[in-house]
């Protein structure tokens, strides 16, 4: 009986190529499904694509007024208002975290409805003055619309953190669409991005003790009150190379 029981060479030989053909079977299986998973895939991140993209749009168009503005000031005035410009989409660790920590749902719609910094546009300027010059003209045109606007030039934050914030949104032409698009500016001097950029990386520095940030948060606090002065006095020396020349 035992012996009947014992498979044969053939049956085994028989029984193992059932397994490889099943094998290759399953795996075939996995390969197409692998196809599905990456359309799947695609599907889904396709919109996502275009969502960051109109963002991406929303900046070249947002660096092209400010470029054209520069030009044109810079004809006028003999000197560019404008250092530099330097833009950032907002990455995707960043949103998730502001999503969070405003308790909204993790939804396309809610990024767009309540994230207003997702298109980031900094404009450095070399003068105060030139700060509200470019914001009156930018708002001024009429594709143009302001949402909200903060001046922590003349309402400094109490870090000492200075700029001019504008949230607008302007519009961008697509296939056979046109949409509005959310974009923050923020406007500053030189001496403003100065501090801000060094406070900013100070800011995440770890195990600093409480007593010694206290003292560091306090030093921060004078040198932008330093800074200010400092814009200050560069735009009464501007004003005063300039006046002469303007009266002519
Ligand atoms: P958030 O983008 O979530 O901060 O929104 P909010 O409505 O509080 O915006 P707010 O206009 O106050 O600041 C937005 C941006 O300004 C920040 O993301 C920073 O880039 C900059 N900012 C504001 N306060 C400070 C500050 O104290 N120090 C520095 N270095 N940057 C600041
Ligand atoms: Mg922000």
């Amino acid at each position: 009986m035992a012996e009947q029981n014992q498979p044969t060479e053939f049956e085994i030989r028989d029984q193992a190529d059932k397994m490889a053909r099943e094998l290759v079977r399953i795996t075939q299986n996995i390969a197409f499904d692998e196809e599905a998973l990456l359309d799947m895939v695609q599907e889904s991140i396709g919109p996502v694509e275009h969502f960051f993209s109109n963002y991406t749009c929303a900046i070249m168009e947002m660096e092209t007024k400010f470029k054209v503005l520069n030009e044109w000031f810079s004809l006028k005035y003999d000197g560019n208002p404008i250092e530099s410009i330097k833009s950032r989409v907002k990455d995707y660790d960043s949103i998730m975290r502001k999503l969070i920590a405003k308790n909204l749902p993790r939804t396309l719609e809610a990024i767009e409805e309540n994230i207003n910094d997702i298109a980031g546009v900094r404009v450095i300027c070399s003068f105060e003055e030139d700060i509200y010059r470019l914001a009156r003209c930018l708002l001024q045109q009429d594709d143009v619309t302001l949402i909200r606007q903060k001046d922590y030039i003349r309402n400094p934050k109490p870090s000492g953190y200075r700029s001019l914030h504008l949230i607008v949104s302007i519009p961008i032409f697509l296939e056979n669409e046109k949409k509005d698009v959310k974009v923050e500016v923020q406007l500053r001097t030189i001496a403003m991005d100065f501090w801000a950029s060094l406070e900013h990386k100070l800011k995440y520095k770890k195990n600093i003790p409480p007593e010694k940030m206290e003292e560091l948060t306090r030093e921060l606090v004078d040198c932008a009150n330093i800074s200010a002065s400092l814009d200050k006095r560069m735009q009464n020396i501007r004003n005063s190379i300039l006046a002469p020349e303007q009266e002519t």
